[in-house]
């Protein structure tokens, strides 16, 4: 069954979304490399190159569906941040307006009765449950380490592993 015009649409929206995410989780990696937290930069890029994997994804699936992907300009990203606590507190606080957006296309998907499209995105529903967690215990470490630089050391060097 072919993807209606409104879902083909809000899907499309979605994969600018995570093309954006992947921007800025970039940007945030070049400002924690600008401070020379390879760990932090190594750990954002990372979730950066996910992204882009999200966004292939749904573009994939688009396709799959005989829609027909669009892609629109990329918005702008930040490029600094007060520290690294906000950093990842934009993180968090990006995670969970994504996790809403997928709600949304959750919601979407249910009122149309396209089992296909809900059974995709449940695999974004899990994964936003784990995108969110790691950005919060990134952020709880990050405040119990604040002051102390050899704790924002031994973050920054755990970080480097991912
Ligand atoms: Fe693609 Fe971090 O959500």
């Amino acid at each position: 069954m072919k993807l209606s015009e409104k879902m083909e649409k809000a899907l499309n929206e979605q994969v600018n979304k995570e093309f954006y995410s992947s921007y800025l989780y970039l940007s945030m990696s070049a400002y924690c490399e600008s401070l020379n937290y390879s760990g932090f930069a190594n750990w954002l890029k990372k979730q950066a190159q996910e992204e882009l994997e999200h966004a292939m994804k749904l573009y994939e699936y688009i396709f799959e569906r005989r829609g027909r992907a669009v892609l629109e300009a990329i918005d702008k990203p930040p490029s600094e941040w007060k520290d690294l606590v906000d950093v990842f507190e934009n993180v968090l606080k990006h995670e969970e307006e994504v996790t809403k957006s997928i709600y949304k296309l959750m919601d979407l998907a249910k009122e149309e009765k396209d089992y296909a499209t809900e059974s995709m995105l449940k695999w974004f529903v899990d994964e936003q449950v784990e995108e969110e967690a790691s950005a919060e215990d990134i952020l709880q470490k990050l405040k119990m380490a604040e002051g102390n630089k050899n704790a924002l050391f031994a973050l920054d060097r755990a970080l480097a592993q991912r």
